[in-house]
């Protein structure tokens, strides 16, 4: 089933402190949002890829993938100051009846997920990537331990997320009237409350390089995936 990916890619990388966009440094030689993009670029179902931009950016996005095989693929969309109004400024860009959003910090995504994600998303509406919890999980309040959260039920939640348009259409519009901000697309369609969104079991190494030592792990990643 054809699908449009929004590649949400207008952040700062604050945590990252490098003092640039996170996605502009390199793993083996090529920008990390390269690695991102090549990824859908790969995907025969994939028939548009809207990287959202910070406009400052654009030029060098621009030249990044310029001449690039997949440059036909490409659109390019300025973000907002959230990465939920970079996610709705994507959305206008959209052209087909179902939409996926990828994070352009996650470039380990393995296509099996991507693939399950859009038939889940075409049978049942909306359908998330996460991996079980592995750690013991608790909740504290001043450094002061609360309770331990059973883990049995509990999902760390990726991207992608995918979803049948205008649900995730409607849910942005939801959000946004109601003044709601959610850390991921699925929360604005949990709180709108109509659909059910179902979890693909994802993989552990499909990590968000958000901390400078997510970079070890990328680079580890990279190596074992060379073997
Ligand atoms: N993003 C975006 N628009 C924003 C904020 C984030 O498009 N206003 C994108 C980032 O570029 C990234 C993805 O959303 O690909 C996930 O965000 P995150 O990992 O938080 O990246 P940053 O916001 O860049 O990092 P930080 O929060 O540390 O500043
Ligand atoms: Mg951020």
């Amino acid at each position: 089933m054809e699908y449009d990916v929004i590649i949400p890619a207008a952040g700062s990388g604050t945590r990252m402190g490098a003092g640039k966009n996170k996605l502009l440094l390199e793993l083996n030689e090529r920008p990390i949002i390269l690695h991102t993009l090549e990824v859908f670029a790969g995907e025969p179902d994939c028939s548009k890829m809207i990287v959202v931009i910070q406009p400052k950016e654009e030029k060098i996005f621009r030249e990044m993938t310029v001449g690039s095989p997949y440059e036909k693929k490409l659109a390019f969309v300025y973000g907002g100051a959230e990465r939920q109004h970079s996610v709705y400024n994507g959305l206008k860009a959209v052209s087909t009846g179902i939409v996926l959003v990828h994070d352009g910090a996650r470039p380990f995504i393995r296509r099996p997920v991507i693939k399950q994600l859009v038939s889940e998303a075409v049978r049942s509406g909306a359908a998330i990537a996460a991996v079980p919890v592995k750690d013991t999980i608790k909740q504290a309040v001043d450094h002061e331990v609360v309770q331990t959260i059973d883990r049995s039920s509990l999902w760390q939640v990726q991207t992608p997320q995918a979803f049948r348009l205008p649900i995730l259409q409607q849910a942005h519009e939801w959000a946004r009237a109601e003044g709601y901000l959610g850390t991921d697309e699925a929360s604005l369609v949990e709180k709108k409350g109509d659909i059910s969104i179902k979890i693909i079991k994802s993989d552990y190494d499909n990590i968000k390089i958000t901390t400078p030592e997510d970079l070890y792990f990328a680079r580890a990643i990279l190596e074992k995936r060379a073997q």
